[in-house]
């Protein structure tokens, strides 16, 4: 077990496996979507709506720990490449962990059909779209609609890769280098 200092808070814990949790399930959810019997589509959809929007308030929250807390240091053993790598990797992972959410409410925002869809969260209460977009002319919105589409695609292919080099990351740092990593970041 690494001593107290050399592992997170038991909010970035929280914080970190509750948003890799929801993240996975809600590309997994949307991923399937073409699998569900046609009843199940608009409930889906809805759901990855409100998942990821609950995603960026998780976020927030995040990064005001971040601001306020030094992570613990990295062990000496990891070289000055290796830390550069990981950090990087962490910093991008923090931009996806918002460019995410935040394209998707963007892109539905410019859908055409918003108004006559008003989105629920979680069936709860109505979460509003970002009135500066749901107001543009509708042959540009449209356009827009489309563009904010490939932003949220394609920041889903980064995020794998980079999802995938940081648990690789992880593992080698624990099972080749014999490091305590995970530990850091469990309870
Ligand atoms: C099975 C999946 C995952 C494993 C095993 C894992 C493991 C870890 C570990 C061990 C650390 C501590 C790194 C260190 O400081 O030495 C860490 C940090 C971090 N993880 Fe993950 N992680 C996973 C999924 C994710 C996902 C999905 C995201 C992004 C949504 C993510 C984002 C981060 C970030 C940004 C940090 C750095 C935290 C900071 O210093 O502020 N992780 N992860
Ligand atoms: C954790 C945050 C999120 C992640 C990781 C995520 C990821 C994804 C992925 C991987 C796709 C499939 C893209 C494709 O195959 O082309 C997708 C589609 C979509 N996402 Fe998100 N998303 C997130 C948040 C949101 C939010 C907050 C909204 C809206 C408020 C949203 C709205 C949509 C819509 C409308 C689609 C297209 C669904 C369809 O018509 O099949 N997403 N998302």
């Amino acid at each position: 077990m690494p001593k107290q200092e050399n592992r997170y808070t038991r909010t970035a814990i929280v914080l970190h496996w509750a948003i890799a949790l929801l993240m996975a399930l809600n590309i997994a959810l949307i991923l399937l979507v073409n699998y569900y019997p046609d009843e199940w589509v608009r409930p889906a959809i809805d759901t990855h709506k409100s998942t990821g929007i609950t995603v960026l308030g998780l976020v927030i929250l995040r990064l005001l720990w971040r601001a306020t807390h030094r992570p613990p240091a990295m062990p000496g053993s990891y070289g000055r490449i290796e830390r550069f790598g990981a950090h990087a990797a962490h910093g991008v992972l923090y931009l996806l962990m918002i460019l995410l959410p935040l394209s998707g409410w963007m892109h539905d925002s410019a859908w055409k059909d918003a108004a006559t869809h008003p989105m629920q969260l979680f069936g709860l209460f109505e979460w509003p779209r970002i009135g500066w977009i749901s107001g543009i002319e509708p042959v540009l919105k449209e356009t827009w609609h489309t563009v904010l589409g490939g932003v949220h695609t394609w920041a889903g292919y980064v995020f794998y890769v980079l999802f995938a080099l940081h648990v690789l990351g992880a593992l080698k740092h624990q099972f080749f280098d014999g490091e305590a990593e995970l530990q850091r970041m469990l309870p």
